[in-house]
């Protein structure tokens, strides 16, 4: 399991030449993840068979992957368990898992994960929890769906976690909010 912990674990997902935040799902020892059709990552994972989780405490790097491409030097290619897979250039660890597609719906794609090899540690260290962190990430999954159907509450979500991310947040924190607002593309910049 490395560093995954029982529940589902946030990570930035790297698959060939992409990167993506996403949840990996671990219950019972069992990983897995159920990714939304019509993703880039869910494309490359079929293609493919394998996705890198990478750890990062960078809240800009969330709100990037979430809604843009990143340039190519951004990430770089390792050779794990005779595969060329591709991690973040910019993580403090990362994991790469051979994953297979087990169901399918017409919205979701059930992809179980199995390791490839022990997890890589960069950067050692601990990270005080800090809700301005969180609420970057709360306000980014909002977001994700909020640029496709402009629900209003969605908005109102986005809009408390914001708050939250001024107060609580620090300078990356409020980068990363300036950003987020850049995506949202409206009127509440
Ligand atoms: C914290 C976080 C977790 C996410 N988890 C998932 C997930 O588990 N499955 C999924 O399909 N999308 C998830 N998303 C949404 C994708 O990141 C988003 O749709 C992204 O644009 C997909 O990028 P891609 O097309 O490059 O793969 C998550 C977003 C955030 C911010």
């Amino acid at each position: 399991m490395g560093f995954l912990r029982e529940g589902i674990n946030e990570v930035v997902a790297t698959t060939r030449g992409n990167a993506a935040p996403m949840g990996i799902i671990c219950r019972n020892g069992a990983l897995s993840m159920v990714l939304f059709r019509g993703s880039h990552t869910e494309a490359n994972i079929r293609r493919d068979g394998w996705v890198v989780a990478n750890l990062t405490a960078d809240p800009v790097v969330w709100v990037r992957t979430a809604f843009e491409d990143l340039p190519p030097e951004d990430l770089v290619a390792e050779e794990v368990g005779g595969r060329r897979v591709e991690r973040l250039r910019a993580c403090e660890a990362w994991a790469a898992f051979a994953a297979e597609v087990k169901h399918e719906t017409a919205e979701k794609t059930l992809v179980a994960l199995t390791p490839l090899a022990e997890p890589v540690v960069l950067k050692e260290g601990v990270c005080p929890v800090n809700r301005g962190f969180a609420g970057i990430i709360e306000a980014t999954v909002h977001a994700t769906r909020y640029v496709q159907n402009r629900d209003p509450h969605l908005r109102a979500l986005i809009d408390h976690h914001l708050a939250l991310v001024q107060r609580c947040g620090g300078p990356r924190e409020w980068e990363a909010a300036r950003v987020l607002k850049g995506f949202l593309g409206d009127e509440k910049k």
